[in-house]
């Protein structure tokens, strides 16, 4: 599970960013590095967390003109990043160039090609929301399925979505297709702006491949603790 425990570092605090990842070292295999922790630590992130035993999310969720974010992710991937996010919004031509982009960065590089996620509907939004913002025909879990099957046309490894969506993203897009799920609250967290969530262990169960963690880790008291306490959910323990 320490593979699939991906800990948000949204803080620009460098000395915490420091701090977190010797105490987290042992138990936690990823960070993702949002803008906040990627203006704190810039390039030199990615030998950084390399050589503390991390992989790098790098989650910028791009999204912009198909020229643009295929040179964004080509030079995340350049410099090292595991796996990086668009918005699936962007549409397909996007995608598309993003992931070619990465392939030929990767190669030129020698380096294994960097995960890539398109980001669905944010965890945030609940029905209400989405039809209130989106103006959209559908429901939002159709929206959400519609944006996973356009990622994978496009090529991508899989999405970020909430975990109450891995049932029908499993069914439209198959076993092999990612799935990433942020909205992840224990029961003794506090929801905050998260409205799509679900249990650590109700994640897995469904079928996350990883689960995304902030605030109930890097807020809390004893972060070694709650990500202790959040592995041994994800474990069934
Ligand atoms: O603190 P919390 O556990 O809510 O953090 C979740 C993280 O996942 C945040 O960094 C947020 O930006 C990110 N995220 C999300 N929903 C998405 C995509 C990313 O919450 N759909």
């Amino acid at each position: 599970m320490k593979n699939r425990l991906i800990v948000a570092l949204d803080t620009d605090d460098g000395e915490e960013i420091d701090w977190l990842s010797g105490t987290l070292m042992d138990i936690v295999g990823w960070f993702k590095m949002g803008f906040q922790a990627f203006s704190a630590l810039g390039m030199e992130a990615f030998p950084w967390f390399e050589q503390n035993g991390y992989k790098v999310f790098v989650d910028l969720k791009f999204h912009d003109i198909p020229n643009t974010v295929a040179r964004d992710v080509g030079m995340m991937t350049k410099h090292g990043a595991n796996m990086i996010n668009m918005h699936a919004s962007g549409g397909l031509e996007m995608m598309q160039t993003a992931r070619n982009s990465a392939g030929d960065a990767a190669y030129k590089a020698n380096i294994p090609r960097p995960i890539l996620l398109g980001v669905t509907i944010l965890t945030s939004i609940d029905e209400t929301g989405f039809q209130q913002n989106f103006g959209s025909e559908r429901q939002l879990t159709d929206q959400v399925v519609y944006l996973a099957q356009l990622a994978q046309a496009a090529g991508l490894d899989g999405v970020v979505a909430s975990p109450l969506e891995i049932e029908p993203i499993r069914k439209a897009c198959g076993d092999n297709f990612l799935i990433v799920t942020p909205g992840i609250r224990p029961n003794w967290a506090d929801p905050g702006d998260q409205r799509r969530i679900t249990t650590p262990a109700e994640a897995i169960n469904r079928g996350a491949d990883y689960i995304v963690v902030g605030r109930p880790i890097i807020e809390a008291e004893d972060p070694l603790e709650a990500a202790g306490k959040i592995l041994d959910e994800m474990r069934g323990m």
